[in-house]
């Protein structure tokens, strides 16, 4: 049977095990991977993941060998609610996802796809991030344009991981996050590119001594066809102690996007997309690609968010604002940002835990107070945004009945600021800076 018959035999309440047996196979067949190229109940840990795919290597077998898996299938039954990403079928079907893809069994596996037959999306996992690539698709009506988008994206994975660096709260080490965590990541030999999409301050660029662009960022944003290389800088650090010379490339900022445009015009001449499609031409050139966002939710920080796979989220403990605009980064903008990418087809951005920069060392009646700040804002988020839970985005370590009120930090540290009056990155000039700045790559990304 093929796989329109495979459906259209399915009862509409199938169990998990009826679409397990009736549909995985049919598939991933159309999909492009073979009969010896996939494996049900492939072991991962202690349990095992509905199916695991493999393109065979000459005389390499998935189906024997077991090894080196590149795609993982999860499925459910058919009346498991797969397509209301707040529905908690669906988040307890992408955390179980999520967990086998971050096994460490799991090192070659690239994708992976939740279904239950009548809806599909499929997952990219970049290093420790694992985001949605594709809108929770219903697999109804164009089937075969649905199979080729899937297709399409795990033929020819990009190579980039977009994280915008965003709180729209000012002061609260956006830029200096963004430069450090590209130090610190062209430290472990990754490739990275940073933008400085706040116009207003051109911080970034400042912050290296380097001056801002004029006009050419409006050029390649209005283009069909942007000419991103042309407007790429590289940035190089001599190292005293290294041999060869540390460093990543940057777009900075251009003052004529805000000389020159006010922002209605602006509006009109550069598409919703542009940053988003701009960075597309240099992604498979990069492992890394950092966003820093202006202190707003006006026109640049909305592009900046729609461009990336994910948002990393600055706050301080010693300011309440930063913590509230934190929660409403991830209740009503990001959200914001992922509808406008799934109407032309994408999924993303989604939000990685908050952290605490500029944290306390010690455990303070302030600590006692944040803590206190944070259980309501989790409280209202609960009861304002139809029962969506901040608890893990503000305690990742925590686990229902084993509570974990750890956080992300970096400490307050005066290297770090010290590192501005030099213009370079303080995880390239200070020792302790840079171990704080590995700590935070090491919690997110690898
Ligand atoms: N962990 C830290 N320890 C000490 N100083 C820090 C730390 N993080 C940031 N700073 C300092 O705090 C100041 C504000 O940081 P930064 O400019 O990165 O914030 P921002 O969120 O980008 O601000 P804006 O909203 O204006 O863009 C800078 O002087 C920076 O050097
Ligand atoms: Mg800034």
């Amino acid at each position: 049977m093929n796989l329109e018959e495979v459906l259209k035999a399915l009862p509409a309440d199938a169990a998990e095990a009826v679409v397990e047996l009736n549909f995985s196979q049919p598939f991933l067949r159309a999909l492009g991977f073979e009969y010896q190229e996939m494996v049900p109940q492939f072991p991962v840990g202690r349990r095992a993941v509905d199916h695991a795919a493999r393109k065979n290597v000459g005389e390499d077998t998935f189906l024997t060998s077991y090894q080196n898996p590149y795609l993982y299938m999860e499925v459910k039954g058919r009346t498991e609610n797969l397509s209301d990403i707040n529905h908690p079928d669906y988040r307890r079907a992408a955390l179980q996802l999520k967990h086998y893809l971050l096994s460490p069994e799991s090192k070659s596996v690239h994708w992976g796809l939740l279904t239950n037959s009548i809806h599909v999306q499929l997952f990219r996992k970049h290093g420790k991030v694992v985001h949605p690539v594709t809108p929770c698709l219903p697999i109804t009506g164009d089937l075969r344009r649905i199979v080729k988008d899937i297709k399409q994206r795990i033929d020819k994975p990009r190579r980039a991981l977009i994280v915008a660096i965003y709180n729209n709260k000012g002061g609260v080490g956006k830029t200096t996050t963004t430069l450090n965590l590209a130090a610190t990541l062209a430290l472990l030999k990754k490739r990275v590119l940073i933008v400085d999409f706040d116009p207003n301050q051109s911080d970034l660029g400042d912050a290296l001594n380097l001056k801002p662009l004029k006009g050419k960022i409006l050029e390649v944003l209005k283009s069909k066809e942007p000419a991103t290389r042309d407007i790429i800088t590289p940035y190089k650090f001599e190292h005293p102690r290294l041999k060869e010379s540390l460093g990543f490339d940057i777009i900075l900022a251009d003052e004529d996007l805000i000389s020159e445009l006010d922002e209605a015009r602006f509006k009109q001449q550069v598409k919703f997309h542009a940053l988003r499609r701009s960075l597309e031409i240099v992604q498979d050139d990069y492992d890394y690609i950092l966003i820093d966002s202006p202190p707003n939710w006006r026109i640049f920080a909305q592009k900046a968010l729609c461009a990336a796979d994910v948002v990393l989220i600055p706050a301080r403990h010693d300011n309440l604002h930063s913590l509230q605009n934190a929660g409403t980064a991830i209740t009503q903008f990001i959200p914001e940002a992922q509808a406008k990418r799934c109407e032309v087809g994408d999924a993303g951005p989604i939000a990685l835990p908050i952290f605490m920069n500029n944290a306390f060392r010690e455990t303070g009646p302030q600590v006692h107070l944040m803590h206190q700040a944070i259980a309501k804002i989790i409280k209202d988020a609960r009861r304002n945004s139809s029962g969506f839970d901040l608890t893990p985005y503000f305690y990742p370590k925590n686990r229902r009945g084993h509570e974990n009120r750890k956080m992300i930090t970096i400490p307050y540290m005066a290297y770090i600021s010290r590192a501005d009056f030099m213009h370079m990155p303080a995880a390239f000039a200070f020792k302790p800076a840079r171990e704080q700045y590995l700590n935070l790559v090491k919690e997110y990304f690898l």
